[in-house]
């Protein structure tokens, strides 16, 4: 069983052999924030703890199993926001005691990673190859990963500032889309004609990536064009935005697709992967996922979108792997806010 409450998704699922899955259950909070325009710390430990008894039990009866069946329980134990790290943690210790079942903790990220090997009851299972290089981009992360086998990661670059999901968070909300943005922003943007041009920071010489100056940008697009709107929530309807918001919309996602592909490609070929996988949320974006499968010089793997965000599928698919080496939690586990992905190259 996997248990994922690090932002706002209450999540559990059963999984079989860290690729199979019985049940994936997602409680979103994402209606309850977008009244504020993003997530309220606050607010998401206190939905965490009355969706995760129901979240769990309905895990177990979707899957068809009893405690008895289970190997373990994995939970993430960070990086994430500590009050809602908190309850998923300590309702896995509490259910890996009672059932006498082993516990293990799992990096949010290295989860997010693992979305990329679960199927479906009656898909083939596909399991990605090693060397392969990981592109996690989701709401507070943007980190390209050198894999060499399980738990082998090399952090060979990150954001040095803006996470590309939190610049489309930041944009739609500046622009009156509302929250959360990769969605909207991606469905608005599809109604572009002649998209805004927008500058790429490439940071040449480097795997880094920085999108605040991009976000400075579009933001201060929008107002020359008369289409700033923070504050007010959302405002324009996605189905018919005015031409302005949506060429700026589609400036703004080519600009962040194009810096993620095309940085992503430049090191697959020079750490020759075999592979590129996708992840995080602001991989379910179609553009990105479209543009990086026609220009990665090696295949490209990445999860269904309801994979790419949060889920605790993937936290059991990683805890799987753990547990597989005997990377067992005490009961003093405690939660890791910060937890990084993997140390960086020398
Ligand atoms: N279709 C999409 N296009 C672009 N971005 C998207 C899309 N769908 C979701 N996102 C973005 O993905 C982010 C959410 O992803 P995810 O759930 O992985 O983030 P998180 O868990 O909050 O952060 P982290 O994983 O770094 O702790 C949000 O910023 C959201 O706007
Ligand atoms: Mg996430």
């Amino acid at each position: 069983m996997g248990i994922e409450t690090s932002c706002d998704e209450t999540a559990a699922a059963v999984v079989e052999n860290g690729v199979l899955i019985h049940s994936n259950v997602i409680s979103s909070q994402v209606e309850i924030h977008a009244r504020y325009g993003g997530v309220v710390p606050e607010v998401a430990s206190r939905q965490h703890i009355l969706q995760i008894v129901p979240v769990v039990t309905l895990a177990l009866e979707e899957a068809g199993v009893t405690w008895s069946d289970l190997e373990g329980i994995a939970v993430t134990k960070g990086p994430g926001l500590a009050g809602a790290l908190l309850v998923g943690v300590n309702m896995a210790k509490a259910l890996a005691l009672g059932h006498g079942i082993p516990l293990v903790g799992v990096n949010h990220l290295e989860g997010h990673v693992y979305a990329n090997w679960l199927v479906d009851a009656g898909q083939d299972v596909q399991e990605p190859e090693f060397p392969c290089l990981c592109l996690i981009a989701s709401g507070g992360h943007t980190d390209l990963v050198l894999m060499k086998g399980h738990g082998d990661y090399t952090l060979l670059g990150r954001t040095r500032d803006d996470a590309a999901g939190e610049a489309f968070d930041k944009v739609a909300r500046v622009m009156g889309l509302g929250y959360p943005g990769g969605p909207v922003i991606e469905r608005v943007a599809r109604q572009g004609t002649s998209p805004h041009p927008f500058p790429r920071a490439w940071l040449r010489g480097t795997d880094d990536f920085s999108f605040s100056g991009l976000k400075t940008a579009v933001i201060r697009a929008a107002r020359d064009l008369g289409i700033v709107a923070e504050g007010e929530g959302a405002r324009i309807d996605p189905a018919q935005p005015p031409a302005q918001v949506a060429d700026v919309a589609a400036g703004f996602q080519e600009a962040v697709v194009d810096v993620l592909v095309e940085k992503t490609c430049h090191a697959a070929r020079r750490w020759e992967v075999g592979q590129v996988l996708l992840s995080g949320g602001v991989a379910a974006n179609g553009s990105l996922r479209s543009a990086m499968a026609r220009r990665s010089p090696v295949p490209l793997h990445c999860p269904p979108p309801i994979l790419c965000t949060d889920n605790a599928a993937m936290i059991a698919a990683c805890g799987y792997r753990h547990l597989l080496k005997g990377e067992e939690e005490d009961w003093d586990m405690e939660v890791y806010p910060n937890l990084p992905m993997a140390p960086a190259v020398a």
